[in-house]
């Protein structure tokens, strides 16, 4: 039976429904005849708004995480029952970690027939890189520079979540990364604002889509500045400048927002002293001001009541006061709203358009989700069953995952394969792991459920294979819970492994981070190789130096003993669910790799945060004799990464010629066309990310040495040519100036195209 909506308001239009005001409903007695779905969604917020108490409006506002087992008896006493209670008194505007069209069905089910007004939940979840279909995480992913697989890889997780009852992920985080000790970067696209943004279109555009049954809402995160936690360390302090926050932290967050994501999600640190969740200037004059943002913004978990431990707040109800002042529309989990919002009102702390404004947020989401149109929308059991795991879904996430994968180094032709007659022994407690491939933030997956590297690349039989595990990946109970994993010393399997090598003619090593090493609460202080891999990639290599080194890791890590010694190395990230199959088809040669680094791979610990998009000093070195020290370096390391920004080689080698601007200098309103001819110069076809960057060379506040402003992915049969065109206009050398707003300033700039960030082609123009 269709759900019929059973309040008035909705359904007349307002001056009639105000008329009902105050009405008690009840589901026995339903007002509906028919929906005006010609009423205007603002319209209908409004008139529901009007019909809601106090603690209804702040009922929107509160989200809990799903607390009992719902299809079991209703908990009768204790913290559940009482979110029980509150659930069926209409305080309850959302759920998060409920999953599955009968649990999501059971609990719709108490707000759509047992609540005063029958609103419906908005049920949340992490669906950050797959549901239950994993795609590479997120990093990964962008290393692709692929936005239609992006696209295709979101689409792909917001349907099989949307069949499984949810509505809305908490993704994609937009936080631009450039601290490799942070285990988060994993989650995000990088330490680059301009592929960061192209990125989180692509991904909004993906999950949300036309908003239809396979559609979620998107929630963009962490609002803001989360990625520059002090050291690395999560949920650390962050101290960034306006500059910082400006042009490199917000403008992915921006782009989200014009890409009509209809949710954000603030976050755990402080900005300017002042924890994001409480702070005004971020959510109420950035987000919702200057950028005219209608959806909503929920806290980070418990963040709310965070701001007492920050040292911001007393208590959890002057948290409570600080959030909403500062609109944060939505609590997660810290029951400050819930608790202490109505109070807070009554004592003039808060206003009631301040509640009233954030509920309306929060319903105007549920209406252009057509949950009131039907609240069941997403429970449909038969499609559950139909839709989750769908052979075109291991389809597509295979297809990203090749994409995502980026070839370091290659000597001697090492890669790719040959297919027949080799004996190949493959290394390292990674190649025969089921689960670590689908990466951190996956928790809707089973575990085991990956294809492993061994198992990919037993699929090819011309070769003999010969697996070893040499040492284990050095996991602690922290993240496993058990102490059976813990092996950061046992090196009784080097001597199996170094058998295995001696009697192959190629050694596969995977080694790299388990996915839980890396992710949330996962800051490392060392990014080598964890526990005694380093030690065994040494001795396997006296044994037979005719290595490939896969790595599987959720950050850049330091390899430089790596990079001097192993002929070829494949970062191969956590690809998901079908990382083995992509590791061999890339492995053999069946896909060209394609991948670029979105974060440079430092050589040592001490360089970190390091990234390419970097300010020049005032002692840059340029020139420098020497022997001089006094310029901005170190004594005992070079400045460069070990793998640069947007690097990434193939089996087939391109080159760039007649690089051309048709004009050397444009006006206000004007543009520059840059043409460029890319050659692929091998015998394979293969594709390269060409690509753009800018330099400003002088303005009204400093700018960095070069900064990404556009890229094209193009696919070239061996031998051919292509010209990429570029256009530069006004709107891609703005940035925010002294002047406290984004303009373009005229000036001399650079321009360099290549295939990564150390791009050598190059062509001044200017601005006038
Ligand atoms: C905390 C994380 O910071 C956030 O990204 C996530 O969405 C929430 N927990 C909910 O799981």
């Amino acid at each position: 039976m269709k759900y019929k909506l059973p309040y008035c308001l909705i359904i007349a239009p307002l001056a009639l429904s105000l008329s009902c005001g105050g009405v008690k409903q009840t589901p026995a007695a339903p007002v509906a005849a028919s929906v005006n779905k010609q009423l205007p969604i603002d319209r209908k917020v409004d008139s529901l708004l009007a019909l809601m108490t106090l603690e209804e409006k702040i009922g929107q506002m509160n989200q809990y995480n799903g607390f009992w087992e719902v299809t079991g008896p209703v908990p009768a006493e204790g913290a559940a029952a009482q979110k029980y209670e509150h659930l069926k008194k209409g305080w309850v505007g959302s759920m998060l970690n409920v999953k599955g069209v009968k649990d999501v069905k059971a609990l719709q089910k108490i707000a759509v027939e047992e609540t005063r007004l029958h609103i419906p939940l908005i049920f949340g979840y992490d669906v950050i890189h797959g549901y239950k279909t994993i795609s590479p995480i997120p990093l990964a992913e962008a290393a692709s520079w692929d936005l239609a697989a992006i696209q295709r890889s979101a689409e792909i997780a917001a349907a099989e979540a949307a069949a499984s009852g949810l509505n809305w992920t908490f993704a994609p985080m937009v936080d631009v990364s450039r601290d490799a000790r942070w285990g988060r970067v994993m989650e995000g696209a990088g330490e680059d604002p301009y592929l960061n943004s192209r990125i989180a279109e692509s991904r909004v555009k993906g999950f949300q889509g036309n908003l239809g049954e396979f559609n979620v809402a998107a929630c963009v995160k962490h609002f803001a500045g989360y990625s520059f936690a002090e050291a690395g360390r999560d949920y650390n302090t962050v101290d960034v400048s306006n500059n910082t926050l400006h042009n490199i932290i917000l403008p992915p967050f921006k782009a989200a927002s014009d890409a009509g994501a209809l949710t954000f999600m603030n976050s755990f640190n402080e900005l300017e002293g002042i924890p994001a969740t409480g702070n005004a200037h971020l959510q109420r004059d950035i987000l919702k001001g200057d950028w005219g943002f209608k959806g909503f913004v929920v806290s980070d978990w418990g963040s709310m009541g965070e701001m007492v431990a920050h040292g911001y707040s007393k208590d959890l109800k002057a948290a409570a006061m600080s959030a909403a002042n500062a609109g944060s529309d939505m609590d997660m989990e810290s029951h400050g709203y819930v608790e202490h919002l109505a109070e807070l009102v009554r004592e003039g702390k808060v206003s009631e358009a301040v509640v009233t404004e954030a509920a309306g947020r929060v319903l105007r989401v549920k209406f252009l989700l057509g949950l009131f149109d039907d609240p069941y929308k997403y429970c449909n059991e038969a499609r559950e069953k139909a839709t989750v795991g769908k052979k075109e879904f291991h389809d597509g996430v295979l297809d990203v995952a090749k994409k995502s994968v980026v070839l370091l180094k290659n000597e001697k032709n090492i890669l790719p394969l040959k297919k027949q007659g080799q004996k190949i022994a493959v290394i390292g407690a990674l190649a025969n792991d089921k689960t670590s491939p689908l990466g951190s933030w996956r928790i809707g997956a089973d575990d085991e459920s990956a294809i492993s590297v061994l198992e990919g690349l037993k699929q090819y039989t011309g070769n003999s294979i010969t697996y070893a595990k040499g040492a284990d990946v050095a996991v602690g109970p922290v993240l496993f819970g058990n102490e059976t994993r813990i092996n950061m010393n046992d090196k009784s399997g080097f001597a199996e492994a170094v058998k295995a090598a001696k009697a192959a003619d190629v050694v596969i090593m995977v080694l790299g981070e388990h996915g839980l090493q890396t992710g949330e609460g996962r800051s490392r202080a060392e990014l080598g190789l964890p526990g005694v891999q380093q030690e065994l990639l040494e001795t396997v290599y006296k044994a037979n130096p005719n290595i490939v080194l896969v790595l599987n890791n959720g950050r850049p890590l330091t390899i430089p003993w790596a990079a001097d010694n192993v002929p070829a190395i494949v970062e191969a990230w956590h690809l998901g669910t079908q990382a083995g199959n992509a590791i061999a088809q890339i492995l053999y040669g069946d896909y060209n790799p394609s991948g670029k680094l979105p974060m440079s791979f430092p050589r040592s610990i001490g360089q970190v945060p390091l990234y390419y998009n970097h300010k020049s000093t005032g002692r840059p070195g340029n020139g420098q004799p020497t022997e001089s020290v006094f310029w901005s370096h170190y004594i005992d390391a070079p400045n460069t990464p070990q793998y640069p920004f947007g690097y990434g080689l193939s089996y087939t080698t391109f080159e760039y010629s007649n690089l051309k601007l048709d004009k050397s200098s444009f006006v206000k309103g004007g543009k520059i066309t840059v043409t460029v001819d890319v050659k692929n110069t091998g015998k394979t076809d293969g594709k390269e990310v060409v690509q753009l960057y800018l330099q400003d060379l002088f303005a009204s506040v400093t700018r960095p040495v070069r900064e990404l402003k556009g890229f094209e992915l193009i696919a070239l049969k061996a031998g051919q040519v292509k010209t990429v065109t570029f256009t530069i206009d006004e709107k891609l050398i703005e940035f925010y100036t002294a002047n406290k707003k984004f303009e373009a300033e005229p000036g001399d700039f650079n321009l360099y195209i290549g295939g990564s960030s150390d791009a050598v082609l190059h062509a001044p123009f200017t601005y006038n």
